[in-house]
């Protein structure tokens, strides 16, 4: 049995969008890197090798959650220790609550011989999320465990549908403020207009047909949010010119990466995607505010097994 193993951990962009909730889609860049021993006392310990200040109470913790609901499970004297190298910042909307929760219960069941199936790991992954935001999302942590685009149909029962992964590239820029998913949360109105329902419901059926079908021009028209974005986005230095700009410089469409600050981008090819990328330089440099940016391909993978002994 092995009792050791590091697991890459990728970025997610939750919403895609107009699916607030229930689509998600796994980038490549960037990736958290999480190193999983195997402890044979019924014990979760979990490290940051980055000096990140982490809860000292694994069950305040969003990759110790997941594995303390594991280990419970388990009729067994068996624990774990987690060390996570963060590459995907708190607070930056890329799913790195996800990042952390998916990467421990990727890591601890591959140490277990897989006995649990991807869904039932996103029921314990999405005990991380509940932690980091205070409800149980599935749009970070499903693309982060399948790979590829998910839309999560309902998440009480779980009812998870892998979409087929377009060959498209993704531009995110993160700029460098924090925005904590319970606060993008809280903003949001409770009710919404019946006009906007009706072409967002139109745009999500737009986008997942788009996505079946290998539409790219359906996928990029489909990528409007009557009913978020317009709230969340004043949160975000710089969103409508930034987005304008992309969009001439030919991306498809885009918008706010899950709960933000980052925005991400789909293109066609990766020449395209590496000029939105500048058009999101120019527009942080402009504003004096701290960026970093990732051109990736769709990851069709997931979180993966880099290492194990
Ligand atoms: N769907 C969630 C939200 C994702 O937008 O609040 C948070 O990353």
């Amino acid at each position: 049995m092995k009792n050791k193993c590091i697991i890459s951990s990728p970025a997610t962009v939750a919403n895609l969008v107009c699916g607030f909730d229930i689509l998600g889609l796994c980038l490549s860049e960037p990736a958290d890197k999480m190193e999983i021993k195997l402890l044979n006392e019924k014990k979760i310990i979990v490290h940051s090798a980055d000096g990140y200040p982490l809860p000292e109470d694994p069950a305040l913790n969003t990759a110790g959650a997941p594995l303390l609901e594991m280990i419970n499970d388990l009729n067994a004297s068996i624990g774990f220790e987690v060390l996570i190298h963060k590459n995907i910042k708190p607070g930056s909307g890329a799913g790195s609550s996800a990042a952390s929760a998916a990467g421990a219960v990727v890591g601890a069941n591959h140490l277990l011989g897989n006995i649990f199936d991807k869904k039932q790991l996103i029921q314990y992954a999405m005990f991380g999320e509940k932690v980091a935001s205070g409800v149980k999302h599935a749009d970070n942590v499903a693309p982060c465990i399948y790979g590829g685009v998910t839309l999560i149909r309902s998440i009480s029962p779980l009812d998870i549908i892998p979409l087929p992964a377009p060959d498209l590239y993704t531009t995110l820029v993160h700029p460098q403020i924090e925005i904590r998913t319970a606060d993008a949360r809280a903003v949001l109105r409770q009710q919404i207009d019946l006009k906007n329902a009706i072409k967002q419901w139109g745009n999500i059926a737009g986008l997942v047909a788009g996505i079946i079908q290998n539409d790219v021009e359906l996928i990029g028209r489909s990528l409007e949010d009557y009913i978020i974005e317009p709230v969340r986005s004043k949160l975000i230095p710089g969103f409508d010119e930034l987005k304008k700009k992309c969009l001439d410089a030919g991306a498809l469409g885009g918008g706010i990466s899950g709960s933000g600050p980052s925005i991400f981008m789909l293109s066609k090819d990766e020449a395209t995607a590496r000029k939105v990328e500048q058009e999101m330089k120019n527009i942080y440099l402009n504003l004096g505010i701290d960026f970093r940016t990732y051109v990736s391909k769709i990851n069709k993978e997931g979180a993966r097994i880099i290492d194990s002994q």
